[in-house]
């Protein structure tokens, strides 16, 4: 039984394993796990074994509740590469603790890149863990490594959040490293109970009781770590830029900077979220270490740039304080009852009086209502229109406040691409944004040329960096398009609403710029280009 686990998990790890039972080999082998007797592993990967198969045998719910996604043994290593770059070797007899050690990969790795008497370095190695079973999987594995037994007062169980587990660590070491929990705090099995909540609340008022466990070990972390050491912890991607994770950026950057920044650009982890792993360390904020490139110091609000950087993006700042788009246009969009609610009130009609809008039938300042066909729910239509006395009741409302002049933006595209109903007689299917200009907005066409900008996609795109790493379309949602500020040159903005007017998207896009004083940026103008729909390069 054990040869099998051990062999899917290998195989799962691309790790080379043979077995060699009693010391009959049973098959040839690059690297041997010996089952002997007494159940010991040896040879080159013999010390990762206990983790790999213990991260196999969790039953999947339990792997779910407690987060259990342990670092595969390449990654760990390209991880620590970026930390040795960013904050310089790791030292021998550096005190080390990984605070969710699940089978000791980050340990383990650690630990062989320190030169000197192996159960010298594994004295100042300290691990936590909530499961007694990964805390006796870690402990094998650097007990296998040190050849010896390794003390097991180091290894720690409880909840490294909890003050119980703490009054037993020391209070600072040299590196704090590791791949913590991703749990959301929101709901389900995975939510902590009110008492934990509230101690955390105690602990860091700012950030509150819902933090998510990466960014509360984050924090956590950064407190035990001594005045010239350093820490790295695996962490979701929406850390950085997400507004929930603000207040964890913000308190990080006032005690422990973030100094490097490793992306995880092949989903290494069997769980479905985009990783990066940060390197912080105590001192002034200062530039940051991104893969090879350095990037710029960033600010609390959000560090989506430094992910910008690692993936080539050009980088612009929205202004903090100014006029946004919500402040002179009502920015609306449909959910599920608005979806449902036209299901039956759609009929395919030329000469309809409202014309359902779809995603697919808008592109930068073109309406190709009847030009080409759309699907709405899981049918075609040449014309779609909309028959209002067939909408449903319950959004009768919603629809008759949507028939006023408007400009109506596509959802998941890869610019955002905007179109003018000057007459108010569309109706915007879901996920379609409408915006609707209010008395203070100057015309249509300025918020179409707004709308249609490399400013704004630009900005879109930055802030989906943070949120959604491998999203090439940028999900344009009402609360965003909202948050688009104002440009300040109104000559400039003229232009571009008389070039929206003409339907000239080039021309409107650099006028754009300008307004918002970045003529001088031809690589965000080169940028949304290249990402426009061939039809209008
Ligand atoms: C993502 S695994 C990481 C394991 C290990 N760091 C690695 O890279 O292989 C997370 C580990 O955190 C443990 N864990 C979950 N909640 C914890 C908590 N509140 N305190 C300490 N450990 C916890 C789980 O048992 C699991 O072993």
């Amino acid at each position: 039984m054990i040869a099998a686990v051990v062999r899917r998990v290998a195989y799962e790890r691309r790790v080379d394993v043979g077995l060699i039972v009693d010391d009959v080999a049973i098959e040839p082998c690059a690297a041997v796990l010996e089952v002997s007797d007494g159940g010991v592993c040896s040879g080159e990967w013999g010390p990762w074994l206990p983790g790999f198969v213990r991260e196999a045998m969790q039953p999947a719910d339990r792997q779910r509740r407690l987060g259990v996604h342990h670092t595969p043994p390449q990654v760990v290593g390209d991880i620590l590469d970026l930390l040795e770059r960013t904050t310089g070797p790791i030292a021998a007899h550096t005190s080390v603790l990984d605070p969710a050690v699940g089978g000791g990969a980050f340990l383990l790795a650690v630990a062989e890149r320190m030169s000197g008497d192996r159960v010298g370095i594994v004295k100042n190695l300290w691990a936590v863990d909530i499961d007694p079973i990964a805390l006796a999987a870690a402990h094998s594995s650097l007990s296998l490594w040190a050849g010896v037994p390794v003390p097991s007062d180091r290894f720690v169980l409880g909840d490294f959040l909890a003050s119980s587990t703490s009054e037993r660590l020391p209070d600072r070491v040299d590196l704090v490293v590791g791949n913590p929990p991703f749990l959301s705090q929101l709901r389900g099995p995975t939510a902590r109970g009110a008492d934990a909540r509230a101690a955390l609340r105690a602990r860091w008022p700012d950030v509150g009781g819902y933090v998510d466990d990466a960014g509360a070990f984050l924090l956590a972390g950064a407190e035990r770590v001594s005045a010239r050491g350093a820490m790295v912890l695996v962490q979701p991607d929406s850390v950085l830029a997400s507004s929930d994770a603000a207040p964890v950026r913000a308190r990080l950057q006032a005690g422990a900077p973030i100094r490097g920044l490793w992306v995880d650009a092949e989903r290494s982890f069997a769980a479905s979220v985009d990783t990066v792993a940060i390197v912080s360390a105590p001192g002034k904020p200062g530039p940051v270490q991104v893969g090879w490139v350095e990037a710029a110091e960033p600010t609390a609000a959000s560090w989506g740039h430094l992910l910008a950087d690692a993936r080539g993006l050009p980088v612009i700042e929205a202004p903090n304080a100014g006029a946004t788009l919500g402040s002179i246009a009502n920015v609306t969009a449909g959910f599920r009852d608005q979806y449902y609610g036209l299901v039956d009130a759609v009929v395919d009609d030329a000469a309809g009086d409202h014309p359902l809008i779809t995603v697919g039938l808008i592109d930068p300042l073109r309406n190709r209502w009847g030009v080409v066909p759309a699907r709405f729910a899981k049918q075609r239509f040449q014309h779609p229109s909309v028959d209002l006395d067939r909408v449903d009741p319950g959004i009768a409302n919603w629809i008759q406040a949507r028939l006023v002049p408007k400009v109506l933006v596509a959802s998941q595209t890869k610019v955002i691409e905007a179109i003018v109903d000057e007459v108010g007689c569309t109706v915007p299917s879901v996920p379609v944004v409408s915006v609707e200009p209010g008395p203070e907005a100057p015309s249509l066409w300025h918020v179409a040329a707004l709308l249609t900008s490399p400013f704004a996609t630009t900005l879109a795109v930055l802030d989906a960096a943070g949120t959604a790493l491998s999203a090439d379309a940028i999900r344009v949602s009402a609360a965003r398009l909202a948050r688009l500020p104002l440009p300040l040159d109104r000559d400039a903005w003229d232009k571009a609403a008389v070039a929206a007017r003409r339907g000239d998207v080039d021309e409107c896009g650099r006028a754009i710029l300008g307004a918002h004083g970045l003529d001088h940026r031809s690589d965000v103008l080169e940028f949304w280009q290249a990402r426009r729909p061939s039809s209008f390069r």
